[in-house]
């Protein structure tokens, strides 16, 4: 089986870090989405992986090379707009040939592995298999109406009214029948081809589509409150260790992971955390929830459940909370403050009023 991993797009919901940067290399736990994903296809015993890219393609490139640093081996295919997620099947048939394929959405974070998934349909082969999560707002996303037996009879993309609440998760395995529908299908009112709309075509025409329920963790880090949410959950799951320094007036507790290269200095850092290489922490309180990435500088500075990205600095700042702050981009001022949440881009310089 093979994977075709989805990480174009425009990313609108993730702006202004998506005007300099791919949304699929925001990272969570100070690891690129997209590093997430491969290692959930990886996990699944799929090593042959075609990525689908847009915009930022050259970013995804750098970052990921030939795949064989994550164990697995790419091939891009380059989408030059975001036609919709049947477009990206339809653009990468050559690369899936008439192989079953396991495609995944460059943005879904998901805890407990999909081998157990991917077995099931290998043993099984039902056209289309998908992998369903409750939610409390389904009209977000595409929605599958099963029956006991997990056959899906009915699919709605972000319908206004939707009829249940079982969101279609963007993990999906397909046999080569979608290749056939995508063929049969027109754009959507939003001019996208629609893979939900796909899978119907599949139905129409008598195949089988199975809908599984998955009961741990996923998440679409699509926003930017979704990608905190991630950050914490991974952060929540990893073992702290200090690699870097930490002076003997600095106190760590709980899962705090201090990259090399990194120093803690004065400072009280309460996990799960992680700071990053080559970063500087000095009189300053750091809360459970935050990712600190590389070569950041934080002083005079209380801040939690937040993302830090490479190179950026924050000074004399309190208060700080649910905030992502963009490469090389500075923060400082706002003592005494509580709960400033913040969303700033890359190089971006903000001076908080004290
Ligand atoms: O996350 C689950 C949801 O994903 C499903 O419930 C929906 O049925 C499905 O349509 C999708 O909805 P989203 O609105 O979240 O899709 P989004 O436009 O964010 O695209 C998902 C990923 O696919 C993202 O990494 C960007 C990439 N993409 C998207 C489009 C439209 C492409 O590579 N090419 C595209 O043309």
């Amino acid at each position: 089986m093979k994977a075709l991993v989805l990480s174009g797009g425009t990313g609108t919901r993730l702006r202004p870090f998506t005007y300099s940067m791919a949304k699929q290399l925001l990272p969570v736990a100070n690891k690129p989405v997209l590093r997430h994903c491969l290692e959930a296809v990886r996990g699944a015993g799929i090593t042959e992986v075609g990525v689908v890219v847009g915009d930022h393609h050259d970013q995804i490139r750098d970052a990921f090379g030939d795949g064989s640093g994550d164990g697995v081996r790419i091939t891009y295919i380059e989408q030059p707009w975001p036609a919709g997620l049947a477009h990206a099947v339809l653009l990468a048939r050559d690369f899936l040939g008439d192989d079953d394929f396991m495609m995944y959405l460059g943005d879904n974070i998901v805890a407990g592995g999909l081998t157990a998934a991917a077995s099931d349909f290998g043993a099984h082969r039902p056209e289309v298999k998908l992998l369903v999560s409750k939610v409390d707002d389904p009209s977000r996303y595409g929605i599958a109406e099963f029956d006991a037996s997990g056959r899906v009879f009915g699919l709605a993309e972000k319908p206004a009214e939707p009829r249940g609440d079982f969101a279609i998760m963007g993990i999906y395995f397909f046999t080569p029948a979608i290749h056939e529908a995508i063929a049969r299908i027109r754009p959507s009112a939003r001019g996208e081809l629609e893979i939900t709309d796909a899978i119907g075509e599949v139905m129409l025409a008598g195949g089988v589509v199975t809908a599984e329920e998955h009961t741990g963790y996923w998440r679409d880090a699509g926003t930017v409150d979704d990608l905190l949410d991630c950050n914490r959950f991974v952060l929540s799951g990893m073992r702290g260790e200090t690699l870097g320094e930490r002076d003997r007036h600095s106190v760590l507790r709980g899962e705090v992971l201090v990259e090399p290269g990194a120093k803690i200095i004065r400072s009280e850092v309460h996990g799960p955390a992680i700071v990053g290489a080559d970063s500087v922490v000095e009189d300053s309180q750091i809360g459970p929830g935050t990712a600190i990435g590389r070569g950041c500088l934080l002083s005079g500075v209380q801040v939690e459940g937040s993302v830090l990205l490479d190179g950026a600095a924050v000074r004399g700042a309190c208060g700080i909370r649910d905030s992502l702050i963009g490469r090389h981009a500075e923060v400082i001022g706002g003592r005494g403050r509580s709960g400033t949440r913040l969303r700033i881009g890359d190089h971006a310089f903000v001076e908080l009023a004290a």
